[in-house]
């Protein structure tokens, strides 16, 4: 289901129960029906609402540095994409991210990941980007994998090599995105690293032409495609679409045409208020991407330097207030909708047969969750039926 949602429509089961078998959901509704047919109810007390996992559906969570100084910088009026083409920005990160060391540069990865963990973020997208040269992609996506093999949560690895032109290199951008699709995505494939291509659109970084020829030819390699676009200028979304991309994210430009041309596709808008309140930039117009019937998610873009706060929540509540998204209409951009962006149909609701997913919060209304501006957390996590106390 697409476009907007009314607090009405969602399905609020009171003094509700779950049984969950082998990690799936086998049946949700009254605790006092469900104890009478299992011995392994979860029972919903009150005061406590039961919500499905949250699904961060766009990170870059694999850095190590810092860009505080950069920070500072934007606050005294210097632009995001000034600090990149003096070489700073996204390539100062890569510098930092080839000089730590694998334990290291896991061990920062896996904190960051396990705070969203317990922040009640149970499915989490993470992308390469900061690899300076092919080694370095592969490193970072190796590592996303090693983490999802040894904790709880599921990431979902998406391969941005074609994050920005490599610096210092007599390479045309074409040459550069060949060179990926030829030599890079054949590793990645091999190796099963990644099943998502993503790139950056913009004009420090590559053109709509570049991109949709890079696009498709990942696509003939059989991965599903991301793009980032829209964010600086316009002309990210219609590649996007032309190019059956699964999600278009950042979205802070699109105008009326393109929010038409997206509503008839099925891309999703994945929108990243965290972004805008680190740049502080205007926020994505989710209401009216809504209102023209498309699927909206909500994501963090987690990252060292337009997005470091990485609290999805928070994020969310803000953008709600400022966009007037309904309670329903926030929660589904961080759960299903935010799984239907990852190509995801097997989690993201509290329904028989999906992912026995889910968290809980110590309020007795859902609305206290937004109300109170992201800052209540999850007390009670749930992870493919394993439950894990904050
Ligand atoms: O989604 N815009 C491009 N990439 C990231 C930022 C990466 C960075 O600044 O380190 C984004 O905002
Ligand atoms: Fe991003």
């Amino acid at each position: 289901m697409n476009g907007p949602i009314s607090d009405k429509d969602l399905e609020i089961i009171y003094d509700g129960g779950i049984i969950v078998e082998n990690e799936l959901i086998i049946e949700i509704g009254k605790f006092s029906v469900l104890k009478d047919q299992s011995d392994e109810v979860f029972e919903i007390t009150s005061p406590h609402v039961l919500m499905p996992g949250f699904i961060d559906c766009h990170t870059h969570v694999c850095f190590a540095g810092s860009r505080a100084n950069d920070h500072s910088k934007k606050n005294q009026g210097i632009t995001y994409q000034q600090i990149l083409l003096e070489g700073g920005g996204i390539y100062d990160t890569m510098e930092k991210t080839a000089l730590s060391s694998y334990d290291k540069l896991k061990k920062l990865t896996e904190n960051r990941l396990n705070r969203h963990f317990y922040e009640g973020i149970l499915t989490c997208e993470v992308k390469s980007g900061y690899g300076k040269d092919f080694e370095n992609e592969i490193r970072m996506l190796q590592i996303i994998n090693a983490i999802n093999y040894s904790n709880p949560y599921d990431l979902v690895s998406t391969c941005l090599a074609a994050h920005v032109p490599p610096q210092n290199q007599m390479i045309s951008n074409d040459q550069y995105l060949q060179a990926i699709i030829n030599d890079l995505l054949p590793l990645i494939k091999k190796d099963n690293l990644s099943k998502r291509i993503d790139i950056f659109i913009e004009k420090e970084a590559f053109n709509p032409k570049e991109a949709k020829t890079f696009l498709r030819l990942a696509k003939e390699q059989g991965f599903d495609t991301t793009v980032h676009g829209n964010q600086f200028t316009n002309g990210g979304v219609n590649v996007a679409v032309d190019s059956n991309s699964i999600s278009i994210d950042h979205l802070e430009t699109i105008n009326d045409a393109e929010i038409k041309y997206l509503s008839k596709s099925k891309t999703s808008a994945v929108v990243l208020p965290g972004c805008s309140i680190g740049i502080g930039l205007p926020f994505a117009p989710a209401r009216k991407i809504l209102d023209h019937g498309c699927s909206l998610a909500i994501a963090t873009d987690w990252n060292p330097g337009s997005a470091p706060m990485g609290d999805l929540l928070i994020q969310a509540s803000i953008l709600a207030t400022n966009q007037k998204l309904s309670n329903a209409e926030v929660f589904s951009a961080i759960s299903f909708r935010a799984a239907n962006a990852l190509g995801l149909t097997d989690r993201g609701v509290i329904q028989k047969n999906k992912i026995a997913d889910f968290i809980g919060f110590d309020v007795s209304n859902y609305k206290e969750i937004l109300y109170n501006q992201g800052k209540i957390k999850p007390s009670f996590i749930c992870k493919r039926g394993k439950v894990y106390n904050n």
